[in-house]
């Protein structure tokens, strides 16, 4: 369970960033209703991924970084990358969804662009710290301010 589901909700992420690269290109050949239908798929294999990462930190806790103390610096500079990263795409997300809704176009296809760069970015980072974290260097697990302060 401690390495299963950090392994399945970092899945959930890279699923949703293909998803996102894949709605792209379909927008780009004016197919819409599939674009719409594999963007939502997208969107909500983000939000089961937010929803798991959550209740894990309530009910399990988090990871702290386990690798050597030279490390430790860059290590904290690339997860606050990341976590800065990942919350302005989802605030980027919920303003593309809901320019879409309302039928705003034109700005959803200048906001969606920079939301799908960054949502691609972000779920590349994730995978990283998810390499950092549980395959290279794991340590104990503690509370979320363990594990992105120590
Ligand atoms: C978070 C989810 C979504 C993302 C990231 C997203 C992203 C994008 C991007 C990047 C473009 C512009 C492509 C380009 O010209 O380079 C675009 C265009 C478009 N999107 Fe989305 N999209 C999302 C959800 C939706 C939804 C739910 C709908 C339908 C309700 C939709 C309808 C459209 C339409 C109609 C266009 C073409 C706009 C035009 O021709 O000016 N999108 N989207």
């Amino acid at each position: 369970m401690q390495t299963l589901l950090p392994l399945f909700t970092t899945s959930l992420v890279s699923s949703s960033a293909i998803l996102v690269a894949i709605g792209w290109r379909l927008i780009l050949k004016n197919k819409r209703e599939q674009h719409k239908r594999v963007m939502l798929t997208a969107a909500g294999l983000a939000l089961a991924f937010f929803i798991l990462y959550s209740l894990r930190t309530v009910v399990i806790g988090n990871v702290k970084f386990g690798g050597p103390d030279y490390l430790l610096v860059p290590y904290l500079i690339f997860l606050w990358t990341h976590i800065i990263l990942s919350t302005t795409s989802a605030v980027f997300g919920i303003v593309t969804l809901v320019l879409a809704f309302r039928e705003r176009f034109e700005r959803h296809r200048k906001i969606g662009r920079i939301t799908s760069v960054m949502w691609l970015i972000t779920a590349f980072t994730g995978l990283a710290v998810y390499i950092l974290l549980y395959v290279l260097f794991p340590g104990d697990v503690g509370t979320i301010f363990d594990a992105i302060l120590h």
